[in-house]
């Protein structure tokens, strides 16, 4: 194993979705987004936990992703909300997924593949564009669109659907529009006789905040994982499922005058201990932390110095005293009282918590801790208990 691992605290993940359920109630079920690998912190494993405490379904980008959580055993239903299906179809249909559809030439192409695969009845979920101005159809398009599903037999709208821009955003206008639109929308949907089992609009932002947005399922991921959109969004609690940590692997002693890394960005102004951690910007740890970010070492801090390079970083180390090759280090996480967030992290990078997560590398490995006993059963037994 490489000395650079995220952990992914499984009773965290589960906590956060049970600290979710007590603000939005249970007669809202839960979406799990997993996209991009479930905000880096894995899929399989984060679907498989979330699967057995409650969620209703997921939410990915790409069939892709779809097909990987079918491979794993998820059994619950998994929506595609990424709208670029390409060719892909038939496999949207073969690996039981539900397209989120806006475009009606998908339309057709889902009711050719239902007829390929002889399915008498394909769910999908249509996606209507209030305002994010990104996918779905245009709420002055949406009778047409529904027209043309009501074309196919085969095709059956499951589920009503939006994205919200700026739920985060202090001013709550935008999205007080966007939910206006929306509500006309399923109005109008209803009036001629459309009956979606399900409605859901509201990411995390919008679950926390607009409790009007809730409708029967909210649709989060960055809250699952312990982070907060923005400060805009009250906190019930929510702890980072993740930390990232390393061990020192070099130590050196340098004068006053020093040059460290490339570009020598940074010279040390004192006598230093500098000391080298074995990740980078190709794991996941971004170089415009260079010069900003700080690290946990034996529970204090230390700043990152010079430019962070792709296997590698430097941190000063000189006010901790004792630091020792083969040292932990947290990058991300707790040490003793104090911890750094991936908001921390983030506003240090200049970007956002979902970047930072999202971020981390394929090749640190991701290490599972704090699994709950029911979810150490094999798959295939939990999955026949299942009615
Ligand atoms: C369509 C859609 N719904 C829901 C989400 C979840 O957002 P959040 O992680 O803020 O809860 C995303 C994420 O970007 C998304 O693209």
């Amino acid at each position: 194993m490489r000395p650079t691992e995220a952990r992914v605290d499984l009773r965290r993940l589960s906590d956060n979705f049970r600290c979710l359920r007590s603000v939005v109630g249970p007669e809202v079920g839960v979406i799990a987004v997993v996209k991009a690998d479930a905000y880096g912190h894995g899929a399989p494993r984060v679907a498989r936990l979330l699967e057995g405490v409650g969620v209703w379904g997921f939410g990915v980008a790409t069939v892709e992703e779809g097909a990987e959580l079918r491979a794993a055993g998820v059994r619950l239903p998994i929506l595609v909300m990424g709208a670029a299906f390409g060719d892909r179809h038939d496999a949207v249909i073969e690996h039981d997924l539900t397209p989120v559809v806006g475009d009606p030439g998908d339309v057709d192409r889902f009711a050719e593949a239902a007829s390929r695969a002889d399915r008498v009845r394909f769910g999908i979920h249509v996606k209507i564009d209030t305002g994010m101005t990104r996918l779905g159809v245009m709420a002055r398009e949406l009778d047409a669109f529904l027209r043309r599903c009501a074309r196919y037999p085969s095709i059956r709208v499951d589920g009503l659907a939006t994205h919200f821009a700026c739920a985060e955003e202090p001013d709550a206008s935008s999205t007080e529009q966007q939910l206006a639109l929306f509500v006309e929308c399923l109005h109008a949907v209803r009036a001629v006789g459309g009956d979606p089992q399900v409605i859901h609009a509201a990411n995390s932002a919008a679950a926390l905040r607009f409790p009007d947005a809730r409708f029967d399922l909210v649709r989060t991921g960055l809250v699952l994982y312990g982070a907060l959109p923005s400060s805009e969004v009250p906190d019930p609690g929510f702890k980072p499922v993740m930390s990232l940590r390393t061990r020192i692997n070099a130590m050196r002693d340098a004068p006053a005058g020093t040059r460290i890394s490339y570009s020598a960005t940074y010279v040390t102004s004192r006598p230093s201990r500098i000391a080298t951690l074995p990740v980078g910007y190709a794991d996941g740890y971004p170089r415009a932390l260079s010069n900003r970010a700080e690290v946990l070492v034996r529970g204090r801090r230390a700043p990152v110095v010079g430019r962070v390079c792709m296997d590698l970083c430097m941190v000063d180390v000189t006010d901790v005293p004792g630091t020792a090759v083969g040292d932990t280090v947290t990058l991300l996480g707790e040490d003793g009282d104090d911890s750094i967030t991936p908001d921390e992290l983030a506003g240090w990078a200049q970007t956002i918590s979902y970047e930072v997560l999202a971020g981390i590398g394929k090749r640190v490995p991701r290490v599972y801790v704090g699994e709950e006993p029911a979810f150490s059963e094999e798959p295939e037994t939990r999955r026949e208990e299942r009615p």
